[in-house]
């Protein structure tokens, strides 16, 4: 097969968006087309102003810049991209189902669906279609059946290459990844896309295995870390109650090479649009197998990961004498972690809901989240009216306004801003007591303490 000329993907969000501006940054000679429905979207990526990229991750607009207009194009106009590839990335969302048969788990496939609609309808030449979405294992026989019984008689080949890049990290995780995993039955065309990854990664590091151990592979990482950050959780609370500081097992377990040291931060509980989304999917797949013990064995990830985060609303709420009506709670952070304005699944949202639900009076600060994000997210939820919301929560686009007057700070993401604030003037600005709930052990409890705060942090 011939090098790949021309690569088109579907999909311009978290994922398409930075991995196909990587792509093209080091292929200068293939042209990468970036589409999706999504007019806005596009229109921001093609924003000369580089911070109003629709997505914020860290050196992303220094890689857009070199590539944009000189191989790199983000449009709207499906069809023309899918028509001029020779390989066709489908990077769309897989949410969680939230209708129907597998409601609240299964893996929801109707974007997935629809572009390999679309691709069959408009190829008139042979294409490479490549998985870039996280699916549920199996995927491409469903994803090859769409094309070959709608195209126009021509020749797909699929492949699976999940993304493993980490949001807040992106660049640098495309820059230098572990490992690129590319699944396939078709020699030809798996050579065709490690040759587009070779042009910066080591060969060793790009792994080749069949379909379904890729697509599964994904599924299992996503699985595997999330389970570090709920087995770590799960000790934090053991911690609290016997005297031991989590910080200091995660230290001493992770300097034994068969465990490691990443991964092992306890906090308020992840978040992301993965990490759930994806174990729920697994547990889907193992019980539609009927393997029952598998399949509760691994929904234990996501049962620890709520409670963690019930947790410390409850914690914030029984400290301050079991009521927090009326009571000001600045929250700093809303995003699922740092370095991102990706809020989706955010701990921030469901401990929020839950001091709500006690008429607390929530003050937001994020540094890259907007306040329209902030009530969609609420929202989104249904718990309460969007005119309760707005009642009860304010965002500010300044952090010692959400601080000034307040009774408590919670600290739901790892900003670190936050460290750097003057926290004598915090405290001088507070309501007595003044209460830190820090959901990301992120500040200095000597530091706070000599300044007369009462401070909490997970796992102490
Ligand atoms: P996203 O919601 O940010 O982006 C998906 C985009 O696809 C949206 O802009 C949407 O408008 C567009 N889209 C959907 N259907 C379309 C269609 N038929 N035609 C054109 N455009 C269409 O999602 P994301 O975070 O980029 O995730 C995409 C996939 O990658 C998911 O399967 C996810 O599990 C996986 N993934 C995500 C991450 C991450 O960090 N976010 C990392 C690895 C893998
Ligand atoms: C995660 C994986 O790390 C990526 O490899 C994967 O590609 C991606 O999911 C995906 O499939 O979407 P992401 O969700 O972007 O990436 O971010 P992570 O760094 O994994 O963090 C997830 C959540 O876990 C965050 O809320 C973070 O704060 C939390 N976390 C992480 C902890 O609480 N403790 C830790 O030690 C690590």
């Amino acid at each position: 097969m011939n090098r790949v000329k021309k690569i088109t993907c579907i999909g311009a969000g978290y994922v398409g968006g930075p991995t196909m501006s990587v792509i093209a940054q080091k292929n200068p000679h293939v042209e990468v087309t970036v589409v999706d429905m999504n007019q806005t979207r596009i229109a921001a990526w093609n924003n000369d102003d580089l911070s109003q990229l629709p997505i914020y991750e860290p050196g992303l607009d220094a890689v857009v810049q070199e590539a944009r207009g000189r191989n790199l194009f983000f449009s709207t106009d499906v069809d023309k991209a899918i028509q001029e590839a020779d390989m066709i990335f489908i990077s769309v969302n897989t949410p969680t189902k939230t209708y129907g048969k597998g409601k609240g788990q299964a893996a929801d496939l109707k974007f997935i669906e629809l572009c390999a609609r679309q691709i069959a309808a408009v190829a008139s030449t042979d294409k490479i279609v490549v998985e870039k979405s996280t699916l549920p294992v199996r995927t491409a026989e469903a994803l090859k059946s769409i094309l070959d019984n709608t195209g126009n008689g021509v020749n797909f080949h699929i492949l699976s290459n999940p993304e493993f890049l980490a949001e807040g990290t992106a660049v640098a995780d495309l820059h230098n990844p572990d490992r690129v995993l590319i699944g396939g039955e078709n020699a030809a065309a798996i050579e065709a896309l490690v040759q587009v990854y070779e042009a910066w990664v080591p060969r060793e590091r790009i792994i080749t295995t069949n379909l379904w151990s890729s697509e599964l592979s994904k599924l299992v990482a996503n699985a595997f870390l999330a389970q570090r950050v709920s087995s770590i959780n799960s000790i934090s609370e053991l911690c609290e109650v016997t005297g031991a500081n989590v910080d200091d097992v995660s230290r001493a377990i992770g300097q034994d090479s068969r465990i490691g040291s990443k991964f092992l931060k306890a906090s308020v509980g992840f978040g992301g649009s993965c990490f759930q989304k994806d174990i729920l999917n697994l547990v889907y797949i193992a019980r539609s197998y009927n393997l029952y013990e598998v399949a509760n064995y691994w929904e234990q990830v996501i049962l620890l990961n709520d409670h963690q985060k019930t947790r410390f609303a409850e914690k914030i709420i029984k400290t301050m004498y079991n009521t927090v009506n009326g009571k000001d709670i600045a929250f700093l952070g809303w995003a699922f972690k740092k370095d991102t304005n990706d809020t989706r699944e955010s701990a921030a949202i469901h401990v929020a809901d839950h001091l709500l639900d006690e008429e607390a009076h929530v003050i937001v600060y994020d540094p890259k989240v907007t306040a329209e994000q902030v009530y969609r997210d609420l929202d989104y939820l249904g718990t309460r009216s969007p005119e309760d919301n707005r009642r009860l929560v304010n965002v500010v686009n300044d952090p010692y306004e959400a601080l000034d007057n307040a009774h408590a700070v919670a600290v739901l993401t790892e900003w670190d801003e936050f460290k750097t604030y003057d926290w004598a003037k915090v405290k001088a600005g507070m309501k007595r007591p003044s209460f830190v709930f820090d959901g990301r052990k992120l500040l200095d409890r000597q530091q706070l303490e000599a300044l007369g705060f009462d401070y909490y942090a997970i796992g102490e």
